[in-house]
């Protein structure tokens, strides 16, 4: 989703802007643009990619101006092209604007300016603060940004630039993230850390509703009632590298390496000694043993982890599992008692549906325990309690160690629940943490079979249509692997609950279909083999996934990828990694661009 940034120093701004507006690229956008203030506020603006706004500033011989603010925008209002890209600057040329989020009510705003002789150039939500600051400005910069945000609805992130005020950068924020990095004798705005961590590891977050002052040499935050707020500083703790490609060729496919080691950081702080140390959680032993229902609440794959997530739990713990798709649960009146739990799940911790559901349910006085990955992100903050999911920085739009990282974390609830509340023994619970313990292991083992994936992919990239079908668990994990597939390779994919099938869908296998079968359940192994069976007879070409002693599928599948054997409820972590790698080399097949699908956002902060 778009990208903000900004600075405020006694260096060339431009530069910086180009440069963290490159970091965010793995958003999503799909035009970009800055604006510089010297003399006076000149702005560049770009449809397409950032190189194309490179080019442009280049041409010119760069835009001078040691004060400035730049955007990626992910077109909500208006086309993609360049009058509707950020900045967007009022009529009279004094104030410019960079915004993430949507004004709710731009259209009764814009009208009501337009009566006063406002003339837009864009169509978009954002230009109407830059306009309406302009006609409230009364030379106070920081009380007319207070009048503005009292009479705009909805979610943003801000950056303000005033021509009265050639030192100062201006941010305020409700619903979108920004953070302040703090420099030497420079500070900056921006929407996600890794915009700054090539000048600073020090930053401020920003809360809903305050107001940031941002100079070379100071930053002052403010609430709306004009109160200084001290904040504690906060301090990047991962290497910068772990921000950048290290020598693979995208991003996901760094991330599908990354796994392992990620899987090692998020299970192995918390198996120790025979138990599981859930961080300081504060919901207690009572509250667990009392449990009436769970619900899990998330989008797109942390979803599907969640699916996983329902099978393993009521497996281990049985507690009723509900999981609700964040968009859907918002508007459905869901009904929630005081004993309930809620679990959200989020990679990036700032999706806006999940944000919006976790707050339905506190709303209800149910308790919200979040796992989510970035540290700081508001689905953390307004959580009751975290369990973060370790896995580093995720840049790449398709998640791969975000989603096994939540896997795993979905494990050790479901185990720590269960032994709390009896439903498993000692024993039970000791060979449980001994499998996942070792799952890292296991993972890094699938990567042996990469180059016949990529011969796969090149065989496969052709085909229009797959079909990944599963049983139980294995349906759950197939969602994912599906989602993998369509998002980066623009392959229509489908998962399909296996024994649905013969209820429809069938119809659509005919000659050469690639259908992925993945069947590693004991209990419905048989079943599945069956299924692929009325899948072959209709033509189709099949993949299966099975566990490493199920070698007797070969006389029935064409082609067979082999998992290490681990205990059923947790080969999720293990079936998807073959589909990752089959999704990522049929995109490079077909000439996709991996980390940054078309229509597509990292962080999904508006509605
Ligand atoms: C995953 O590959 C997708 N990019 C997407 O479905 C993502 O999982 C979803 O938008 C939720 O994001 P979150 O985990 O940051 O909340």
């Amino acid at each position: 989703m778009c990208g903000i940034v900004g600075y405020a120093g006694y260096h060339e701004a431009a530069p910086f802007l180009l440069a963290g507006l490159q970091k965010l690229e793995y958003r999503g956008y799909d035009s970009a643009g800055i604006a510089v203030f010297s003399d006076k506020v000149r702005t560049m603006k770009s449809q397409g990619r950032l190189a194309t706004l490179r080019e442009k500033v280049d041409a010119v011989g760069g835009i001078p101006g040691t004060l400035g603010i730049g955007h990626t925008r992910w077109a909500t209002h208006g086309a993609p092209n360049d009058i509707n890209s950020h900045p967007h600057t009022s009529m009279s040329g004094r104030i410019t604007v960079v915004h993430n989020g949507i004004i709710e009510n731009y259209i009764p705003l814009k009208e009501e300016l337009e009566s006063q002789g406002v003339v837009f150039r864009s169509e978009t939500d954002t230009e109407v603060v830059a306009q309406l600051f302009d006609k409230l400005y009364d030379g106070d910069l920081v009380g007319t940004l207070i009048q503005v945000i009292g009479r705009i609805r909805g979610s943003y992130a801000l950056g303000i630039l005033c021509t009265d005020y050639p030192d100062t950068l201006l941010a305020v924020r409700k619903d979108s993230p920004m953070i302040i990095g703090l420099g030497e004798h420079e500070n900056y705005i921006a929407s996600d850390i890794p915009a700054v961590l090539d000048h600073t590891r020090r930053y401020y977050l920003l809360n809903d509703n305050e107001i940031a002052v941002i100079k070379a040499d100071s930053v002052e935050l403010m609430d709306t009632d004009r109160n200084p707020i001290q904040r504690d500083v906060y301090t990047v703790d991962y290497d910068i590298s772990a921000a950048e490609k290290g020598g693979y060729d995208y991003f996901m496919m760094k991330e599908i390496k990354e796994q392992p080691m990620a899987l090692r950081t998020c299970i192995g702080s918390r198996i120790d000694n025979g138990d599981i140390r859930l961080d300081k959680i504060r919901l207690t032993e009572e509250q667990i043993k009392n449990i009436g229902r769970i619900h899990i609440v998330a989008c797109g794959s942390a979803w599907h982890a969640g699916i996983v997530g329902k099978y393993v739990i009521e497996e281990l713990t049985r507690i009723p599992v509900e999981v609700d798709l964040a968009s859907e649960f918002r508007y459905r009146r869901p009904i929630l008692s005081r004993n309930d739990l809620c679990i959200t799940i989020s990679q990036s911790g700032e999706t806006a549906d999940t944000l919006a559901a976790l707050r339905e349910a506190k709303a209800n006085d149910v308790h919200v325990l979040s796992i989510v990955n970035a540290v700081g992100s508001s689905i953390a903050r307004e959580s009751d309690d975290v369990l973060y999911t370790m896995a580093g920085p995720e840049i790449a739009v398709a998640t791969t160690k975000g989603y096994s990282t939540q896997l795993a974390v979905l494990y050790l609830l479901a185990l720590k629940f269960g032994k709390i509340r009896q439903t498993i023994d000692q024993k039970t619970a000791e060979k449980l943490m001994h499998a996942m313990e070792i799952l890292p292991d296991q993972l890094e083992r699938l990567f042996a079979d990469e180059e016949a994936l990529k011969e796969l992919a090149k065989q496969h990239a052709a085909k229009d249509h797959v079909f990944v079908i599963g049983r139980g668990i294995d349906y759950g994990a197939s969602l994912e692997s599906s989602l993998k597939l369509k998002e980066i390779s623009y392959v229509h994919s489908e998962a399909y609950a296996a024994g649905e099938l013969k209820h429809g869908t069938i119809s659509l296998i005919e000659e050469g279909t690639l259908v992925v079968a993945v069947a590693t359940q004991d209990q419905l192994y048989e079943k599945l083999v069956s299924n692929v069976k009325e899948v072959k007879a209709r033509g189709a070409y099949v993949v299966a996934i099975v566990k490493e002693d199920c070698t007797d599928i070969e006389g029935v599948a064409d082609q067979v990828f082999y998992i290490p054997k681990t205990e059923d409820i947790f080969t999720s972590t293990l079936t998807v990694v073959p589909m990752q790698l089959f999704a990522y080399y049929t995109a490079i097949e077909r000439g996709c661009d991996v980390d940054k699908p078309r229509n597509l956002a990292k962080s999904v902060t508006v509605e």
